[in-house]
């Protein structure tokens, strides 16, 4: 199957980008969310970075002016996914808000669109059974900004059949980006379990009191080469989504080294959450 068209399902800071990642991409795609208010802001940062993309001199003109045709935007969830081949739910990280938006769009898509869910915290067969077609489903994990990394994690569950994961395979790769492929659903997938190791020792190092919150960043930047600290990432990630993974990988696996770091347990408690509420483990102007 080929896929040319893409509905996005929540305008958030993934969904949003996914979507324009699509459009840039050449694919034409709908960003779905309940909120008029969110559809707008994130109508609004597209056209920001694609007028930044060409002051930049990264993209034309025309193909700025051309991703901007290919994508639209609807609160309206059946106007998404009407005509999609494939839909990627991008939407909060509860577990019975993805099964009913599961039914919805079962019932709402065309019978060969494949329903895939963005999810970090949940295999694609939590939400598969929520749909008659679970051979459909699975997971495309995208990662933070979705703009620029340049990895996604194709994540089967039991029933994922093989043209399933072949299609979006191939739209991985129409996206200029790099597949991850996971024979089978484990917590946090393969990238986050990376990723905790780290920040698990970070936090750790942290609350021992060996080194500052700005000192083992510059240790994971400036020693071993990543793109940002652990402490930074957690920021631009977000504290909430940090601790949900954590909280979530627990409960998935009753394992007690899963749980959230105390200090992580304290800043998600204190609502700062990183780059989107202005203050994480760093403070942030705009
Ligand atoms: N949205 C879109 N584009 C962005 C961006 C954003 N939020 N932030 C940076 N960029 C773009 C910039 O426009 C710039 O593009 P060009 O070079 O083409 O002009 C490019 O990225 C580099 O940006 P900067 O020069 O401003 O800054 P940088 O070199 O420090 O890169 C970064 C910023 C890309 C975020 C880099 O620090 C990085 O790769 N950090 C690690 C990010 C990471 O690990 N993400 C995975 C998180 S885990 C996850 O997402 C999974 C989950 O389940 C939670």
């Amino acid at each position: 199957m080929t896929v040319t068209h893409i509905a996005v399902i929540g305008s958030g800071t993934m969904g949003r980008q996914i979507g324009m990642a699509c459009a840039v991409a050449g694919i034409t795609a709908t960003v779905q969310d309940i909120s008029a208010d969110a559809v707008d802001a994130a109508r609004d940062d597209m056209d920001t970075w694609l007028d930044g993309r060409v002051t930049k001199g990264r993209l034309t003109a025309e193909d700025a002016a051309s991703a901007r045709s290919r994508i639209t935007f609807t609160t309206s969830l059946e106007d998404a996914v009407g005509h999609a081949d494939l839909v990627i739910e991008a939407a909060t990280e509860k577990l019975d808000i993805k099964r009913s938006i599961f039914t919805r769009l079962d019932a709402l898509a065309p019978d060969h669109a494949i329903l895939a869910t963005n999810s970090s915290t949940y295999g694609s067969s939590a939400v598969a059974d929520a749909t008659g077609r679970p051979d459909k489903v699975c997971n495309m994990h995208f990662f933070n900004p979705a703009l620029v990394m340049k990895a996604v994690e194709i994540v089967r569950n039991p029933q994922t059949s093989d043209d399933t994961v072949a299609a979006v395979t191939a739209v991985v790769e129409a996206l200029g980006k790099k597949p991850v492929l996971l024979a089978k659903e484990t917590p946090g997938f393969v990238a986050n379990r990376l990723l905790n190791a780290v920040r698990t020792e970070a936090l750790k190092l942290y609350g021992s009191g060996v080194a500052s919150v700005e000192d083992i960043d510059t240790a994971a930047t400036a020693a071993l080469g990543y793109p940002m600290g652990p402490f930074a990432l957690m920021d631009l990630v977000g504290i909430d989504v940090t601790y949900d993974i954590r909280q979530a990988s627990y409960e998935m696996t009753g394992d007690p080294a899963e749980l959230p770091h105390p200090l992580l347990v304290e800043k998600y408690s204190s609502g700062d959450y990183g780059r989107k509420t202005g203050k994480g483990w760093y403070s942030y102007d705009d």
